[in-house]
């Protein structure tokens, strides 16, 4: 994380020389990620727990130089009800965005919306001067116009995206914004390459350091990387809803990360959660979580590493034991025949057992 305190030299370690690939996204091995977070290798006989604990399974690649492991942390769910204002327990969630950084969370994804602004606030209140190896992912693009969560809208002119970026930064308390995702491909006021192209205005002006891209098309994504390249990719994708599964292809053939929101709770974007899925998909799931001493949200996060090497799923959570027990998914291998049946829940480019669910926000 590039700090305000610290104006130049890299934002983060860089990934060993054996990590450098074709690929953006290359899949770090344990042993390598292990090196690059503490110097010790993965051949030292140190049980993996007790080195990282989201080394189980290879780390990724942010845009070829920034190291992530695996699962991250989604902290859309510290503010208020509906989204709307700060987090009623601000001494909670300060304690769970530290918790999550001992515990391994190494890329914490958030907002300007959320809030909106109280969660880059909160994040910046707990966690700077912020660790060497943590990512910072936010978002700019949508606005409330109030408290209730239908007012919110999608903005995408010049001077708009410009402000947002820079006012995160000021909110988030770095001078240069790891990953910063235009949130959505829905605003209308601009058009879409004429946003992407704002964002490599900014990248190229040092606000920010990788450009991603958010609930967009597939079409949207080949069109942005005609502009800027795409460090990554975020959308609606878990066991039971593939709608995204063209897009993750697409994020796939462009190097870039896949991160898929909303990936431990199997309902449609925006229902209540509901970790446990339909019966049809408890069915197939419980079987394989009681296998491995598991929970269904560990199963459901170790399905999505098997599903893609691009994968880094940003579980929310506002326990630490949540935060825990999600991290340590990575060390869940599931068999082949496992990840065959959980597969077969659902269609890619579909939801499992039903009509499709609304489009992804
Ligand atoms: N790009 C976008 O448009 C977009 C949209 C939505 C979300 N996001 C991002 O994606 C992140 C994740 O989305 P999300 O929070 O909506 O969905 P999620 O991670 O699938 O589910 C979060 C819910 O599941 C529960 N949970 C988490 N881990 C659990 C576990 N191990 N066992 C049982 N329950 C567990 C949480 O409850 P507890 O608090 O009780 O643990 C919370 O109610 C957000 O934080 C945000 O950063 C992005």
């Amino acid at each position: 994380m590039t700090e305000q305190t610290t104006p130049t030299g890299p934002a983060a370690t860089t990934g060993p020389s054996t990590t450098t690939g074709p690929s953006a996204a290359g899949r770090e091995t344990a042993a390598d990620r292990t090196s690059a977070a503490d110097g010790t290798s993965a051949a030292d006989g140190t049980p993996a727990a007790d080195r990282t604990p989201a080394a189980g399974r290879a780390g990724l690649l942010l845009g070829g130089d920034l190291p992530t492991g695996p699962i991250g942390y989604g902290a859309m769910r510290l503010t208020g009800p509906g989204l709307w204002g700060p987090y009623p327990d601000r001494e909670a969630g300060i304690a769970v965005l530290r918790g999550a950084v001992d515990a391994g969370v190494t890329l914490v994804d958030t907002a300007d919306v959320y809030g909106p602004h109280t969660n880059e606030l909160l994040i910046r209140e707990a966690l700077h001067p912020y660790p060497e190896h943590l990512v910072i992912a936010t978002k700019g693009g949508f606005v409330r116009g109030g408290r209730d969560l239908s007012t919110i809208s999608a903005i995408g002119n010049r001077q708009y995206l410009r402000q947002s970026a820079r006012l995160s930064a000021r909110r988030l308390g770095v001078e240069r914004i790891d990953l910063y995702y235009l949130h959505s491909g829905y605003a209308q006021d601009a058009s879409f390459e004429d946003q992407v192209a704002t964002l490599a205005e900014l990248r190229d002006e040092g606000v920010i350091r990788h450009i991603g891209l958010s609930n967009v098309t597939p079409e949207q994504l080949r069109a942005a990387r005609a502009v800027v390249d795409i460090a990554a990719v975020t959308a609606h994708y878990n066991l039971v809803d593939r709608q995204q599964a063209e897009l993750l292809d697409a994020a796939v053939e462009a190097g870039a990360v896949f991160s898929p929101w909303q990936p431990v709770s199997l309902t449609p974007p925006g229902d209540a959660t509901d970790t446990a899925g339909p019966e049809a998909v408890r069915r197939v799931v419980e079987p394989v979580a009681r296998r491995h001493g598991a929970t269904t949200a560990q199963v459901a996060l170790a399905w999505l590493l098997a599903r893609s090497p691009a994968m880094l799923p940003v579980p929310g959570t506002t326990g630490l034991a949540h935060v825990r027990e999600n991290l340590a998914a990575s060390d869940l291998e599931l068999s082949a025949d496992e990840i065959r049946a959980l597969t077969a829940l659902a269609p890619e480019g579909a939801t499992a057992g039903g009509p499709a669910a609304p489009g992804t926000r």
